[in-house]
């Protein structure tokens, strides 16, 4: 990344020296010092793109300087080398192939130290110029290189360079140790945010795999329930309402027994209903067969109808294919919103609609029932927690397939419970 516009002549350099020298009062040099340092300040406090913080750090540098080049280097920890992150002045294909093993030359000694260094002209440095080949651009002279510390950890280093020998003053290298003060602030958190991101993605991806895991679970377990339970259920049902009728044509008279006969059948056809409805409940096999919109049209007419909950249903351009781990999460996620509406809302209609644009699938599930005051979601006691969790799970599960989802309600005014999710 090349910081200002073109790269500055000798000429410039050289009004930049007199300028730097005769001009400039020392009250001048601390009053832009501060005010370099203020602008450095609210870059880091500012922005949030660490590169674009380093590029107002060292634009800024250079402009107190009058320095002719300058970069900022960083060191790739696994590696243990510097590359430049931005830089100005300088060739690109010299700064972007420029790799300094931490030890080495001017910059890897300083990276290795965290001592600054200064030095008046590094033509006649020889191991700047073995590691560095700085003499080959420009003519460079003095050089000044100061570490980028973050809680005594050097991270990088800034240098700067003239096309003048004896340029750089030690009031030079207090300046720059101010910046790279602030400069090391900015890159240690940003190194400490990527590192909690990596981490989040991990938990993520744990979570979603564990997930996963408990789907497969649920599926095998519906698979044997389907196949076994279920069968053997129907079987006996069946054989019930077969020896009620033998009763009924051999006239048995025993009334107790016609009795405890029908009650054994009555209890086997709720058992067979209540397993069909755990094996439904754990994998929905329309979920596997006709895809997440039938399902979620049949789960809420199945919940709802019964309890004389009107359903309206608004689907719109959501016929994309889903990703399983995606469809099944989206499913549990209406399921949880639904279990609410059966146990709290005390609704008498509810609108379910799906809408795929943008590349984004909104659902939005709207009851018109008593509403809640979503402030207070927040704000239960741990001993309410542990039974209302719905909700902070509906949100995370979203997050988990990359979604979000919002709840809106007021009391007496319904609730509308909304996912947003990346369909690519
Ligand atoms: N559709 C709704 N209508 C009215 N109140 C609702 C609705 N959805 C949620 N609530 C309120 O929000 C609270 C929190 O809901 P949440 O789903 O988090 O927990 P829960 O349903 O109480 O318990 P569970 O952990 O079993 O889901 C509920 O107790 C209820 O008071
Ligand atoms: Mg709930």
């Amino acid at each position: 990344m090349l910081v200002g516009d073109e790269t500055r002549t000798t000429e410039a350099a050289l009004s930049d020296n007199n300028i730097r020298f005769f001009q400039r009062t020392e009250d001048d040099e601390i009053i832009d010092a501060l005010l370099i340092l203020s602008r450095v300040t609210s870059a880091v406090s500012g922005l949030c793109e660490l590169n674009a913080i380093l590029k107002v750090g060292l634009e800024k540098t250079l402009e107190y300087m009058g320095g002719l080049c300058g970069g900022i280097m960083l060191l790739d920890d696994r590696e243990k080398r510097l590359y430049y992150s931005v830089y100005s002045g300088l060739p690109d294909e010299f700064a972007q192939k420029m790799s300094v093993k931490i030890g080495e030359g001017v910059n890897g000694k300083v990276a290795l130290t965290g001592k600054a260094v200064l030095l008046n002209d590094i033509s006649k440095e020889s191991e700047v110029a073995l590691h560095c080949n700085l003499t080959n651009i420009k003519d460079l002279r003095a050089f000044i290189s100061i570490p980028l510390r973050y809680r005594e950890k050097v991270l990088g280093v800034l240098n700067c360079a003239s096309l003048y020998v004896y340029y750089f003053t030690e009031k030079d290298m207090h300046f720059l140790h101010s910046i790279g003060d602030q400069l090391g602030l900015a890159i240690g958190q940003a190194r400490l945010l990527a590192r909690l991101q990596e981490k989040k993605e991990k938990i993520r991806q744990v979570a979603l795999q564990v997930i996963n895991a408990q789907e497969e679970e649920k599926k095998r377990i519906s698979q044997e329930l389907h196949d076994e339970t279920c069968q053997m259920l129907a079987a006996l049902t069946l054989n019930l309402q077969v020896l009620i009728e033998m009763a009924e044509i051999i006239g048995i008279q025993d009334n107790k027994f016609k009795n405890m006969l029908a009650k054994t059948h009555a209890a086997a056809v709720h058992l067979n209903n209540e397993v069909n409805r755990l094996v439904s409940d754990l994998r929905p096999t329309i979920l596997d067969t006709l895809g997440f919109i039938p399902a979620v049209r049949h789960y809420a007419e199945s919940c709802l109808l019964p309890l004389g909950i009107n359903v309206n249903f608004d689907i719109t351009g959501a016929e994309l294919p889903l990703l399983p781990e995606i469809e099944v999460n989206l499913f549990r996620w209406v399921q949880g919103i639904i279990g609410n509406i059966v146990r709290h809302s005390q609704a008498k209609s509810v609108t379910l609609s799906i809408m795929e644009k943008d590349h984004k699938l909104e659902i939005c599930i709207q009851d018109d029932g008593i509403g809640f005051d979503v402030t207070k979601l927040g704000k239960i006691t741990e001993k309410k927690r542990k039974h209302s969790m719905g909700l902070m799970i509906a949100e995370e599960r979203m997050k988990l397939i990359g979604g979000k989802c919002s709840v809106h309600s007021q009391p007496g005014k319904g609730t509308r419970v909304l996912a947003v999710i990346p369909t690519g």
